[in-house]
């Protein structure tokens, strides 16, 4: 059976839905770098083994991201995915796990990475928002894009109601992206995200801007 460590930073969220799937794989672990994460105790309280090493405590970035490796690798997973891990990684633990190493992210990739994406969208005026599964390259927010959920963007949002509609794409689109990795039938070929067999197709959405 597959193994996959989930990494988190704070309320675990999209880390639920990934345990709840059913996914076909273990999940060996469950690693924070903040020990006042919620989400550590949902995962405990479903018999994940769960580890926090709290970034503050290491002298530089490097040392941090070797003890989370060592931690990591102790597990020897198939798969590490990124959900909700809000701490930026260097090139030397990206590359040491690139081709098994997912994130997703609160908006439709390339447009607005970083932070406060939500706020972001609403200052740009977009009328269709959204989230991107992607391997996680040293490019920061940038790496190949796996697949995207959208939702519009409608009159009267603030910040927190575009958050929440996301929010819910995300609990959908993660699983599915970790189901087809686990399944075998995704992989980072040549730099790009190649999916073998079936893909879903979903119609074009058309989102008027009405004042
Ligand atoms: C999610 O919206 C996730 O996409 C985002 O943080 C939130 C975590 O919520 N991740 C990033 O912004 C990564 N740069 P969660 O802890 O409930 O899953």
């Amino acid at each position: 059976m597959k193994r996959y460590v989930i990494l988190i930073s704070g309320r675990g969220s999209n880390m639920l839905s990934l345990l709840d799937a059913g996914l076909p794989g273990a999940c060996a672990a469950v690693v924070s770098n903040r020990p006042d994460a919620a989400g550590l105790a949902l995962a405990a309280a479903r018999g994940i083994p769960v580890a926090t090493l709290d970034h503050r405590g290491f002298a530089t970035r490097e040392d941090f991201d070797a003890a989370l490796a060592a931690e990591i690798e102790r597990h020897a997973p198939d798969l590490v995915l990124l959900a909700g891990f809000m701490r930026i990684l260097g090139d030397g633990f990206v590359r040491r796990f690139q081709g098994r190493l997912l994130n997703i992210h609160p908006s439709l990739l390339p447009a607005f990475p970083g932070i406060k994406t939500h706020a972001q969208a609403l200052a740009a005026g977009v009328r269709v928002h959204g989230c991107s599964v992607h391997f996680v390259t040293p490019a920061l927010d940038g790496g190949p894009i796996i697949a995207q959920a959208a939702v519009p963007v409608q009159a009267g949002d603030d910040e927190a109601a575009l958050a929440a509609r996301v929010l819910a794409e995300e609990h959908v689109l993660y699983p599915r992206v970790a189901r087809w990795f686990l399944e075998g039938r995704l992989g980072l070929v040549d730099g790009r995200a190649r999916l073998a067999g079936e893909t879903p197709v979903g119609g074009a959405l058309h989102v008027p801007h009405i004042a």
